[in-house]
Order: C-alpha cells, then structure tokens, then sequence
C-alpha cells in the first residue's frame, strides 16, 4: 500500500469515508504520540495556534476526556460546551450555536450529538475541520481507531485475524465504524448477538453473523464487547437484562471453557454482570483500559494531521 503523509479529508466524520492509506498514517502518528505522553514533560507545541471547541450535545466520559487531554497535550486553546447548560435549551439552532462559537476564532469542531449525520450536516455549512465524537446510531470513528490501534499492539497483523463485535449492534455507533475500519484493514469480522439487535443488513457491510456467543467466542481471536443501549431503544428488544446476561454475557467460566485465549475489549461504560461479567473485565484477557490510554494518543494523531491540512 501506498504510504500517504496527510489524511485524504478535512474533517473526520466517518470510518467509511476514510481511506486504509489515512488509517494507517493515523495509528503510525499515534505511536508517535504515545511515545511523547509517556513522556515525564507529556506535551508539545504542535497545536499553540490552533482553538478548538468540543461541542457534546450527549453524555460522555471517555471521549469528552480523552479530546481534551488531547487538545491539551498538543498545547491547543480548548473551549468546552455541554448543551445542558447552553442556550440550545433556549431554542437555538444547532447552526447558529456553532456559527457563534465559529465568530469567536474557532478553527476546529468536535462534536457529539444524538443525531446521525449532525456532523456531516455542520461540515457542509461551515469552514472550521469538523470531528465526530459519535453521531446518534451512525458512526463513532475515533472510538474504532482508538480499538484497532489496542489490536494491533496485541496482535500487530489484523489481516486475516477473527474480530467479534458482541452485543447491542443495532444502536451501536461503535459497531458500524468498528465494521468499517476493521474490513478496510483486511480482519474477518462477525457479529454475535439476539436476532432482534442485529441489524438485516448487516451481511451487506461485508460481516457474518452469530447468534450463538459459544461459538462466536470459538472462532474469535479478539472480542470487542458491547453494552445494551435502552437509553435508545424506543421498543424492548430483549425481554430481560438477566436473560440477556444469560445467553450473551461473557463470564470467566465461558471464557475458560474455551479451546483458546481471547483478547476482550469494551469500549466503556461497561455494564458489570450484563453484558460482561467483572472477572472478565478486569482480567489480564481485558486490555479496557489500554483502550482508555490509546485513545489520547490517537486523538492527538487525527488533531494534529486535521491541523496540517489548514495550512
Ligand atoms: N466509549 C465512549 O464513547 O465512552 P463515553 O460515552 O464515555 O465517551
């Protein structure tokens, strides 16, 4: 493959608009940076000119975090917004709300909103680089680059290798730019969960399906867990927490039964005892946290490489 020294786009939207040449410049700029945060002095000048607004319109810990300490570590001017307490709730459109913070010298947007296309949508509109921080059930990218570059410091070479993707795959931002930047990376992926939260189409994306976790978890090298999300399921699609955890939880004694080690991921919160069982969470399988620390690092790489494209 062709080596590339700037990302193809000027925002970050989507896993699915991104090319393998943009993935692989964006993991090979994060070693980088995770080199420089493990540092005793963890920052750099890169960003000095640069202002950037995290714009979250949604819960989050993680990734709210994780850009700031980014933005913070590469010495960028960072403004925060929670629509909670905002004039949003006065009725301000999502437009006029950015297009004021943009007059204040903004140059770069991160956003996380419920809305799926709410960050394609402001990229059409304004001139600032626009980064997704998780649009409703659509995309999730900096989630899915932070998961394959915790993979790949396992288990170097996905080409080829088994990824499950377990759970809530229907509401599931994750699992889409999971499917995206994992088969453009050349991994064979499957999905595992109740029929009722797997999407039809899925097959289309280029993914097989299991429904039963046994065997899903047999054929994995590494399974990347995720929680059941009934803050957006408008009708039930499990009939219980507790038979769900049933059927599809993975606990230690599953794992154990099992004719080979497999690397567990989640990408937080997680739900203990539901979708994943503590001794699991919190075993040496779990490399959870590795993600956590990650995805400062590849933060850093996607705002840096946006920031060189402004020049
Ligand atoms: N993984 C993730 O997006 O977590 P937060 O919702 O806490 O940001």
């Amino acid at each position: 493959m062709a080596e590339t020294k700037e990302l193809s786009s000027k925002h970050i939207l989507g896993i699915k608009n991104l090319k393998p040449e943009d993935l692989h410049l964006i993991f090979k700029t994060a070693k980088n940076f995770k080199e420089v945060i493990n540092r005793p002095i963890k920052k750099v000048p890169s960003l000095r000119d640069v202002t950037i607004a995290n714009l979250f319109f949604e819960n989050s810990t993680r990734t709210r975090i994780s850009f700031e300490l980014a933005e913070k570590r590469l010495s960028a001017d960072v403004v925060n917004f929670s629509a909670g307490s905002s004039s949003v709730k006065k009725g301000e459109t999502l437009l006029d709300t950015v297009n004021n913070i943009l007059s204040m010298k903004v140059d770069m947007v991160v956003m996380r909103h419920p809305a799926p296309g709410a960050c394609a949508f402001l990229a059409q509109n304004i001139e600032a680089n626009i980064i997704n921080a998780g649009d409703g059930t659509h995309e999730h990218p900096t989630q899915a680059l932070l998961d394959a570059y915790s993979m790949m410091e396992v288990i170097p070479q996905l080409k080829g290798k088994n990824v499950l993707i377990c759970g809530d795959i229907k509401h599931s931002r994750v699992a889409l730019s999971n499917i995206f930047c994992l088969t453009k990376l050349g991994a064979n992926v499957k999905v595992c969960g109740p029929p009722t939260l797997i999407p039809k189409y899925i097959s289309k994306l280029g993914v097989s399906v299991e429904y039963n976790m046994r065997k899903a978890l047999e054929w994995a090298d590494i399974a990347n867990v995720l929680r059941i999300q009934l803050e957006r399921q408008d009708i039930r699609y499990i009939p219980s927490l507790r038979e769900y955890a049933q059927y599809y939880g993975i606990d230690k004694t599953l794992l154990n039964s099992l004719n080979k080690p497999v690397v567990i991921m989640h990408p937080g919160p997680i739900n203990r005892g539901v979708e994943i069982s503590s001794d699991v969470a919190d075993s040496d399988q779990s490399i959870i946290l590795q993600q956590v620390e990650n995805g400062v690092a590849v933060r850093m790489a996607v705002l840096y490489l946006l920031a060189a494209k402004r020049k």
